[in-house]
């Protein structure tokens, strides 16, 4: 139980205190980003070039287009997609075995829905769910990236002698002209936390402008958890280190320590063992439905029982997202085996009470799981650490909300304010994921 000893966890109504305590111009460090949209350096080419077939400028412009404009492609953008023509982070994607082995799965398990079809895939990189498409007997597939991969993705097109099929448009989805409804619409837009880096958005501008009534979209469905976590060791590796080095008291390197390392949330790989008890549901997104606006800002409030006695470091988030047909669809009926891969939410045994959620999966789709149960992904979980421990007793309630939204600054950065309280006493921890 916590005894009203000092948290320096950023105390609620004192946010001054917290921010007064960070020190601006510390990056965190220690966290290989998938997808950086650090650096917000400024592309001097100020657009991409190479560009062919429909569009070769971002931001360009139909002046026929009867639609809403899109959002102006902003330098944060163009750095964006320039950070997604460099090898390395397709690599890592590609290499992304759960990652890459669901999509293939998903694309056979639907092979009726594409077969003969039209499909758009929003942010084809090097073309690879294009061409998993094409195999599963796509008629064409509209293969779309702003960053200069897509000059890539069309050489691998070629060299596989699959033009006939595959368009590769080097633009974005909010710009380029496609003439024709689609059927399919394939997608890796997952983040950080699910959010983080705003691709989703694009999905739906995708939906909205060429997708038939009626029409698949895969991923279908995803959810954000999150659960409190224990990570002594983390806390130890990091923080208790400089309290006795090579003989010397180092203490007063604490404070930076946990700023430097607890500031900005961590992408890491924690197992159920980190996890305090059964996860939440944050956010549901039905792709089909979602808009774009409900998306500037995801509010949740939650209310946990610790499973255990157990010091408190931080909550942590992971997602899940499932491959199912439309509600309506016809061929839902007859689809082909659904096969269930990983797990929704966590595996893990013991009986849940109260409002907790787990999510089940009762369409047995496949689903494509970053819990810390599922096999391992490059997404890895993602913990918002306290700056300081609570220690928490068994069946402790830990409650308060959680609101991630759009950074002002940059739309791909994510504001994340937390607040919880537990045994009479509240905090707010406001962090960026940059
Ligand atoms: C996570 S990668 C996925 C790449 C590929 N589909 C795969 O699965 O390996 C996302 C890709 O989407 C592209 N992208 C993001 N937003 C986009 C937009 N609005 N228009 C076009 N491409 C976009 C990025 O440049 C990046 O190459």
């Amino acid at each position: 139980m916590q005894s009203g000893g000092d948290y320096s966890n950023g105390f609620h109504g004192e946010l001054d205190r917290v921010e007064e305590k960070q020190l601006p111009g510390l990056s965190s460090f220690g966290r290989a980003k998938r997808r950086s949209t650090r650096g917000g350096a400024h592309d001097p080419r100020g657009g991409l070039t190479n560009g062919f077939m429909v569009s070769d400028q971002l931001g360009e412009q139909n002046p026929l287009e009867t639609q809403k404009s899109p959002p102006p492609c902003t330098d944060f953008d163009v750095a964006y997609f320039h950070s997604y023509a460099h090898v390395g982070i397709h690599e890592e994607m590609i290499k992304d075995r759960a990652r890459t082995e669901t999509y293939k799965e998903a694309i056979m398990q639907h092979q009726s829905f594409i077969q003969g079809k039209v499909v758009v895939d929003v942010g084809c990189g090097t073309g690879i769910l294009s061409i998993f498409c094409a195999q599963a007997g796509a008629k064409r597939v509209y293969a779309v990236d702003a960053s200069d991969i897509a000059v890539q993705a069309n050489e691998v097109v070629k060299a596989n002698g699959l033009s006939d099929k595959v368009i590769v448009l080097h633009g974005r989805v909010e710009d380029v002209e496609i003439d024709e409804e689609v059927d399919v619409i394939i997608s890796e837009w997952m983040g950080y936390m699910l959010l983080y880096e705003s691709m989703l958005g694009s999905v739906i501008t995708a939906r909205d402008r060429w997708l038939k009534p009626g029409g698949l979209i895969l991923p279908s469905h995803a959810t954000l958890y999150m659960a409190p976590v224990s990570h002594p060791d983390r806390y130890s590796h990091s923080i208790d280190f400089w309290r006795n080095v090579y003989g010397i008291d180092m203490s007063a390197m604490m404070q930076l320590a946990k700023q430097c390392a607890f500031e900005e949330p961590s992408v890491e790989s924690i197992s159920g063992e980190n996890v305090l008890t059964w996860p939440e549901v944050v956010k549901h997104i039905d792709c089909q439905t979602v808009k774009i606006q409900e998306l500037d800002s995801v509010i949740a409030s939650y209310k946990f029982k610790s499973m255990m006695r157990a010091p408190m470091h931080g909550f942590g988030f992971w997602f899940d997202v499932e491959f199912s047909e439309p509600a309506s669809s016809p061929a839902k009926t007859t689809s082909a085996t659904s096969v269930a891969s990983g797990s929704s939410s966590m595996t893990m045994s013991p009986s849940r009470e109260g409002n907790q959620k787990k999510r089940s999966n009762p369409s047995d789709a496949l689903v494509l799981s970053t819990s810390p149960e599922a096999p391992p992904t490059h997404w890895q979980q993602t913990i918002v650490y306290l700056y300081d421990p609570v220690d928490v007793e068994q069946d402790q309630v830990i409650e308060g909300s959680v609101t991630l939204s759009q950074s002002k600054e940059n739309r791909r950065f994510m504001n994340i304010h937390l607040e919880y309280s537990s045994a009479g006493r509240s905090f707010v921890k406001e962090s960026v994921m940059r």
